[in-house]
């Protein structure tokens, strides 16, 4: 197959959600669907459903199921499709963030009786960052849920983006009866807890056709011509143009535990969805279609197994070809590469591969040469272009509770922040350090993981800052002097960037005032 064929063929894309709304039950479907699994319940949900301080047991469990999880391949109507998984815990957001710049596009799960909620925003803000191509399935449609067309607008609205539905529920809670397929123009009758894979579907071309007394009451038709006049009067065709530049929604109902509307949406994405793009990175552009390999690190795995100290990076290859056992250059240092022993993640097990093309993910193991952002290519120095890091919401400082272990301590926190666990800022003098995160669940996560990995001992304390800012100036000296003055409360991020730790909005207004030339930006650039 040539590598434009085998770019052809692949779909990446992640599915995302507010925590509840449906993600980990859709993506089994697919899974089955993809005959990647047999059985329903064969994915566990790495949902951290407990969050008690002492039960650090089940983060690791949980941890661990999410490495075998996290690129889940399968082929289905000839397509290769990968499906990144992504945290559920809101707690780790900033991994899921990660995880979509390594996806061409996403599939967003939308709980139809609670509507967009707070982390469905979170994360369509980052799809718009990247002008990410959207499909919207609106799940639970089994429940009492809000009116379909409040929930477009409500969509439309907290969204930013503008939707186009391509089916259409028949009632919903109790009542619901199915949807009609205004893309393909077939309707499909839903049937409670079904026991067959695949949706039945009648071929209704025409709404007024007679025929759809056959399988609905009149009201029903009724009310289902109604709704199909007014959406065709509303919206204008659907446009793949817009979808592809991320500007428009095309939105699915159905029932992911029914495994209703699943087909459908699947079929759809297979269809329109896009295959491995062009990338940007800091020089160029990079077509996936170049002969050369390239591609980079979007997310590093620490090893359970406490005998074995590797991790595994998760690799995403944007151009060329990846062959094992050949040497690549990594881009930030100046360094030849092979490795033996890439995998594929095939039906939640990891499998030795020989090759992959853009759109796969490997997992490379990796004895502490890879960062989040690291870049492979054959020579050329190149960096792609990633997702920035956002301001923390939580500020405490490390402590070191053993100081016969403060090298491990060193090395250990190092390592974490590597992989992304938490942003770790240094003050000097006195390399004090500074962990931040979104949420409690992260600092849990450290401690244990330095005490279990590393040896190391460490307590919090907490600090009062409300934000973090990145700082630009084109008047170097007044960035110095403002960092002199407020030296208190600056610090340097991974990349050696200054931030600035704010205790309040009114400090920042203040400050801005008495700094004009400063920028104050919430994320890294
Ligand atoms: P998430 O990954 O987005 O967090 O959601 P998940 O799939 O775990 O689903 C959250 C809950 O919603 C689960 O119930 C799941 O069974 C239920 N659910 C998913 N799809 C549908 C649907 O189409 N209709 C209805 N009525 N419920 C749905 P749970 O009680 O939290 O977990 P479980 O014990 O059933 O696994």
């Amino acid at each position: 197959m040539s590598l434009q064929e085998e770019i052809d063929k692949r779909k990446t894309f992640a599915i995302i959600s507010h925590p509840d709304a449906g993600k980990t039950t859709l993506t089994e479907k697919l899974l089955l669907f993809g005959g990647a699994i047999q059985v329903a319940g064969a994915v566990k949900s790495n949902k951290i459903k407990k969050t008690s301080t002492s039960d650090f047991m089940e983060i690791e469990k949980q941890r661990g199921i999410s490495v075998a999880t996290s690129v889940m391949t399968f082929e289905y109507l000839g397509k290769r499709v990968n499906i990144l998984d992504t945290p559920g815990h809101k707690d780790f957001a900033e991994d899921t963030y990660r995880t979509l710049t390594a996806v061409d596009s996403v599939i967003l799960v939308v709980d139809s009786v609670k509507g967009v909620e707070e982390q469905t925003e979170k994360l369509m803000a980052v799809c718009r960052m990247r002008n990410t191509p959207v499909i919207i399935f609106i799940n639970k449609l089994d429940r009492e849920g809000r009116d379909p067309f409040d929930l477009l607008e409500e969509l439309e609205k907290k969204l930013s983006i503008s939707t186009r539905p391509l089916s259409w529920p028949i009632n919903q809670g109790s009542d619901f009866k199915g949807v009609f397929n205004l893309y393909r123009k077939h309707l499909s009758l839903f049937e409670s807890g079904k026991q067959t894979l695949a949706d039945e579907v009648i071929s209704i071309q025409d709404i007024h056709s007679e025929e759809l007394a056959n399988y609905l009451p009149g009201k029903d038709i009724a009310k289902l011509r109604e709704d199909v006049e007014l959406i065709e009067g509303l919206y204008e065709p659907f446009d793949i143009e817009l979808y592809r530049s991320g500007l428009l929604a095309p939105v699915f109902f159905g029932s992911a535990i029914n495994n209703f509307g699943v087909q459908e949406v699947l079929e759809t994405f297979l269809e329109i969805a896009p295959s491995p793009l062009a990338r940007q990175a800091d020089m160029r552009m990079v077509e996936p279609t170049e002969e050369k390999l390239s591609g980079f690190v979007f997310k590093i795995h620490a090893n359970l197994d406490p005998n074995h100290r590797d991790r595994i990076a998760f690799f995403r290859v944007c151009s060329g070809k990846f062959e094992r056992n050949k040497f690549y250059y990594h881009s930030r240092l100046a360094k030849n590469l092979r490795f033996a022993n890439p995998t594929t993640f095939m039906a939640n097990e990891k499998i030795l591969t020989s090759e992959a093309f853009p759109g796969d993910v490997i997992g490379l193991y990796d004895s502490g040469n890879f960062k989040i952002g690291d870049t492979l290519t054959e020579g050329e120095k190149l960096q792609f272009k990633g997702i920035p890091s956002f301001s923390p919401e939580l500020f405490r400082e490390l402590e070191n509770r053993d100081p016969m272990k403060s090298k491990q301590l060193e090395k250990g926190i190092n390592q974490l922040s590597e992989e992304g666990v938490a942003q770790l800022f240094i003050q000097e003098p006195g390399n004090r350090k500074i962990i931040g995160t979104v949420g409690e669940l992260q600092f849990e996560v450290i401690q244990f993981r330095l005490e279990h990995e590393y040896g190391a001992k460490c307590s919090f304390v907490p600090l009062k800052f409300y934000k973090a800012f990145w700082l630009s100036c084109a008047d170097r000296k007044m960035l110095e002097t403002f960092m002199q003055r407020k030296a208190h409360a600056i610090a340097r991020d991974k990349d050696g960037n200054p931030v600035f730790f704010a205790e309040s909005e009114w400090n920042v207004t203040y400050a801005k005032q008495d700094f004009p030339d400063i920028e104050f930006h919430t994320m890294s650039e």
